[in-house]
């Protein structure tokens, strides 16, 4: 079954898969690579693990994780295209027996209660009709004990920093997506202001008590490029023997 926003999503992926292993560094100043390797620096997983990516799309997040940790990585993402290309990236690095596949829905996970080490979430709430349900899904899979890493757009709290990324995301964001493609030029026309919308909602107060609900424990915050990225970490309540992390 689709949820609503999976059929948006799907339009927008399907149209942007061929460039997405080069435009997003491009139109982020190469914040973009800082911001994932910021990601993968927060697990402490070791080379028995399981990681979950979710939203794993063409597979960068997957394999830096992988690579860096030495563990197995399973990557699930909505999108053919976009796994399409993954496969062909996970192919060039020899990565393909370590980072195996899977074509799915993150509101509806196919795995046990319980059963991944770690995981890693990118970009997704932008994209789900209901974030918090969906989150909660996410760490129904993960072990406890286990840590949860998310990556999401942010804006800028500072006021001045505010203004320059709203002219860059309302104004120049469109434009320069249209040199790359029709479609990010889509992608450049939207991006801002779901950005926007989402924050609204999700500020990162309201992201640490979800997380809270959720039953996560030590829940951190911390703000990328002047808070035009924010990564959010927290290890799942229940652990009978506490992890060392
Ligand atoms: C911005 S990309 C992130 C790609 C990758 N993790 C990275 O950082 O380069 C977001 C991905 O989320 C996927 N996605 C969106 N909604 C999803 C959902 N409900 N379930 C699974 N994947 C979803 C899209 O297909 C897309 O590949």
């Amino acid at each position: 079954m689709d949820y609503h926003r999976n059929v948006h999503s799907r339009q927008i992926f399907d149209g942007i898969a061929a460039q997405y292993d080069w435009a997003p560094g491009l139109l982020s100043f190469f914040q973009y690579q800082r911001w994932r390797s910021y990601v993968v620096s927060r697990f402490q997983t070791g080379p028995d693990a399981t990681v979950l990516d979710l939203c794993t799309g063409t597979a960068g997040v997957a394999i830096q994780i992988a690579r860096t940790h030495r563990c197995r990585v399973v990557g699930v993402d909505l999108n053919l295209k976009m796994l399409n290309r993954a496969q062909h990236n996970l192919a060039e690095h020899e990565m393909g027996s370590r980072v195996p596949l899977v074509l799915g829905q993150a509101e509806n996970l196919s795995f046990a209660d319980d059963c991944f080490d770690d995981a890693c979430v990118t970009f997704l709430l932008r994209y789900v009709d209901d974030p918090e349900a969906t989150m909660a899904e996410i760490v129904r899979v993960l072990k406890p004990g286990g840590r949860l890493v998310s990556l999401e757009f942010g804006v800028p709290p500072n006021p001045v920093a505010k203004a320059l990324w709203q002219f860059y995301t309302r104004g120049v964001l469109p434009v320069t997506g249209a040199f790359v493609s029709r479609g990010w030029r889509n992608v450049g026309g939207f991006l801002g202001p779901s950005i926007s919308g989402l924050y609204q909602s999700y500020g990162e107060d309201d992201l640490r008590q979800m997380w809270q609900r959720l039953g996560m424990l030590d829940v951190q915050i911390k703000r990328l490029s002047l808070g035009g990225a924010v990564v959010v970490w927290g290890t799942k309540s229940g652990s009978t023997e506490a992890k060392d992390r």
